[in-house]
């Protein structure tokens, strides 16, 4: 087994918590890489002993990982921000369980499943965008109706999903953490978002006929909307002639501008993701603009459009220890900060903690310890439950932590000794 599959498999588990005696999850699915910049300028960021800014986005984090902040339905299925956003991706494949079927990868929004009164009585789905370099993309929605990443936040929470509003503190910590997530490094871009030599010489003259002026754009050209030196997007809403009465809830009756990076990862294409390849969006804005391309021309800007939503490490290839400990650390929530005493925190902590653990591939000598371990989080999240005061129960988690950190450290070790 390779390192890459080893580590994903950890991801690949079933959502809900499995029993105790349940089996080790099989086959692994592979997940998109994890980029935050606070982590890459800091590796050993997230240490809440450090500073307050750290806490609040591991508050972030686990508010993300947590089907608890969608509210109750959400949370019986457990879906989370990171289900359909996995790593701050996009999951192409998901589907949502027991809904009108729609294509992989797209929900409709517009659903009556969590909240009745967002149903429409259409079946609508849009495809699930990517949440990276989300700094640099606002306004947000395909249709760009919300300027600002804590209403649309809290929209999904509250509109879409039918859970309580976030608390102030909680939201600003889910956006801080939204904000974190940065685009996945490109090697065939330079740092003014320009080919270079790697990507090739048809990328390279793809970049020519992006950015060369059109009749059937008024004289515009590919660039003037997905704008290089502005994360090949401009911000703006824009009718585009697909036929389809556009947005339903924008103010403008239009869909905004996507960026072009990352597109390596986030296929299908366009607001309802209609178009499974780029080579198929190239064929329609040729043929809806009357572009008169040559099939060479169509050739030439695909492999740019490819060469610019390239990603030089597409997938989470962190050692098995630190990916587990990404989600073991929300423990250190429990005895700091700003949430205390909130009970819905400290229950769902421990089941996410369950959860990574239960995921996590097996091994017979360490099954032991997997289980006291796992016996520890429950007994911790009925002691919070019964507890008047949880200041007797701070502890706790921190010892817990430092437990469930040397325990993945271990496993990591004996699968390692095991293949050498
Ligand atoms: C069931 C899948 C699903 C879940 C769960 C989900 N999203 Fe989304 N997300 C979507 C879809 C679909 C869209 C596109 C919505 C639209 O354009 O109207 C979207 C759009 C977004 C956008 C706008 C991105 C952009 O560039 O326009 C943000 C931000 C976002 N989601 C954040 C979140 C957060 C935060 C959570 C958890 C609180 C969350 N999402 C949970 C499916 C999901
Ligand atoms: C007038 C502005 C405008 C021009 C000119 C334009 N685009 Fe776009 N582009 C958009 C908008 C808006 C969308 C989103 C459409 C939707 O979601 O339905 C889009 C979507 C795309 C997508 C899909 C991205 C995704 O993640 O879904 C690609 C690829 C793309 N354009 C490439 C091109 C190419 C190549 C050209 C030139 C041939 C071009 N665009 C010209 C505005 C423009």
């Amino acid at each position: 087994m390779k390192r890459a599959t080893l580590v994903v498999a950890l991801f690949g588990a079933s959502f809900v918590a499995a029993a105790p005696g349940s089996p080790a999850p099989t086959a692994p699915v592979p997940r998109p890489a994890r980029l935050l910049r606070t982590l890459a300028h800091d590796p050993g960021g997230y240490n809440p002993e450090r500073t307050s800014v750290v806490t609040d986005l591991l508050l972030g984090d686990f508010l993300f990982h947590s089907p608890s902040t969608l509210g109750p339905k959400a949370q019986k299925l457990g879906i989370s921000c990171n289900t359909c956003h996995p790593n701050g991706a996009t999951d192409p494949r998901f589907v949502l369980p027991g809904d009108r079927p729609t294509h992989p990868g797209s929900v409709d929004v517009t659903t009556g499943m969590f909240r009745s009164e967002a149903e429409n009585g259409r079946v609508d789905p849009v495809n699930i965008p990517s949440l990276r370099g989300l700094r640099f993309t606002g306004p947000y929605g395909h249709d760009g109706r919300m300027a600002s990443l804590h209403d649309f936040s809290q929209s999904v929470v509250v509109n879409e999903f039918g859970g309580a509003p976030l608390p102030w503190n909680e939201l600003s910590a889910l956006v801080h953490y939204l904000n974190d997530f940065d685009f996945l490094p490109n090697g065939k871009l330079d740092e003014k978002s320009r080919i270079n030599a790697a990507a090739g010489k048809a990328a390279a003259r793809g970049e020519a006929l992006f950015e060369k002026p059109r009749k059937g754009f008024g004289g515009q050209s590919c660039a003037s909307c997905h704008v290089p030196s502005r994360f090949f997007r401009d911000g703006a809403i824009h009718r585009l002639p697909v036929g389809d009465g556009a947005s339903k809830h924008g103010f403008e009756d239009g869909f905004e501008t996507p960026t072009l990076l990352g597109t390596l990862e986030s296929a299908p294409y366009f607001h309802d993701g209609r178009f499974a390849a780029l080579g198929d969006v190239v064929a329609w804005f040729d043929t809806a603009y009357a572009l008169g391309l040559t099939p060479s021309e169509r050739a030439d800007l695909t492999a740019y459009l490819e060469a610019v939503g390239a990603a030089d490490s597409p997938l989470d290839q962190r050692p098995l220890a630190q990916a587990l400990d990404a989600t073991f650390v929300y423990l250190e929530l429990l005895a700091s900060g700003s949430v205390k005493d909130d009970r819905r925190v400290w229950a769902a902590v421990s089941a996410l903690c369950v959860e990574a653990l239960d995921g996590a591939p097996r091994r017979p000598d360490l099954e032991e310890r997997r289980l006291r371990d796992r016996k520890r989080l429950t007994d911790l999240d009925e002691k919070a439950r019964a507890a008047t005061t949880l200041d007797a129960l701070r502890e706790e988690p921190k010892e817990l932590h430092r437990e469930l950190t040397r325990y993945g450290a271990d496993l990591q070790g004996a699968i390692a000794a095991e293949r050498r």
